[in-house]
């Protein structure tokens, strides 16, 4: 059910919304299901207890969370993105009975939750589309309850790297940093997690997690191309590249995969860290 709107119209998401993207979402969703599962599991999250996914997208951790606290708990997913919210609501009541709701709702007007507070309040990959990463992680700890924790996972990208060298690499960083300082975003977020749990006024994380995925250059050329082209229009408006290099660029990957001349690729490290409240 969507509760609410606080949606305004100027969208600023560097990734876009086109189904290419929602695909690519789901993707990435699975590959760290088990770097939140293990979350989850370790601060005991359980049968009846009340949960916030913040900047759910696709659902993914919703349906995780909803797994562990069962038809007797609950569990609200939070996003300005009402597509992709309502598509996972449809998803997430076939796959299992626990209480699912979903509030459209865009994070930088929302103050108050009024279905919380919740035992557990997490977000993941959502800091690093904020400005002020400090100001949400505020107001995530305002909607835990005493004694609840506040979770964040969030991606540590220089920790991604071809497992041999591929200079098409490089290109792929300049234009997604490029695309990310332009929009006032760190793409390393994910290692400022303590500072940014202090900077908000809680403290240093009660404790951390740091999870990577070593994957077949099959796997990590799709997801190096779907990512370029989720943001080839901001890069090609900041002339960090043209139609013709992103071409290149393409067909680069391909001939690096049939020639075999890298096998895997390192993915950005996911970083965990949570306190409680
Ligand atoms: C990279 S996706 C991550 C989705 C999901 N947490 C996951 O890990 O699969 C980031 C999500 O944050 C949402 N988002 C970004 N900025 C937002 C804002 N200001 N208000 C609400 N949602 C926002 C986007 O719509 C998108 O669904």
């Amino acid at each position: 059910m969507e509760i609410t709107s606080t949606l305004s119209p100027d969208d600023e998401y560097i990734l876009g919304r086109t189904s290419a993207e929602y695909q690519r979402l789901r993707q990435q969703a699975m590959l760290w299901e088990f770097a939140t599962q293990r979350v989850l599991s370790r601060l005991g999250l359980r049968e009846g207890m009340s949960c916030a996914d913040i900047g759910s997208g696709p659902g993914e951790t919703m349906r995780l969370m909803g797994e562990l606290v069962g038809a007797s708990g609950y569990v609200l997913g939070v996003d300005m993105d009402n597509i992709i919210g309502q598509e996972s609501l449809i998803m997430l009541k076939t796959a299992n009975p626990a209480r699912y709701e979903f509030l459209h709702a865009n994070l930088l007007e929302l103050d108050e939750l009024t279905q919380g507070p919740f035992d557990l309040v997490l977000a993941r990959l959502t800091l690093y589309h904020m400005k002020n990463p400090a100001d949400l992680l505020r107001k995530m700890s305002r909607w835990v309850k005493p004694g609840g924790y506040v979770v964040v996972q969030d991606y540590y990208n220089d920790g991604a790297a071809p497992s041999a060298p591929f200079p098409e690499f490089q290109h792929y960083k300049d234009v997604f940093y490029g695309v990310c300082r332009a929009a006032g975003l760190d793409p390393n977020i994910g290692v400022r997690l303590p500072d940014l749990f202090i900077e908000a006024g809680l403290g240093f994380p009660d404790d951390t997690d740091v999870a990577g995925r070593l994957v077949s250059f099959a796997q990590a050329k799709l997801m190096l191309k779907a990512v370029y082209t989720s943001v080839l229009q901001p890069a090609l408006q900041l002339k960090l590249t043209t139609p013709e290099r992103a071409q290149a660029y393409a067909d680069e990957l391909d001939r690096v995969e049939q020639t075999g001349q890298v096998t895997a690729g390192l993915w950005p490290l996911m970083i965990s860290a949570w306190k409680k409240m």
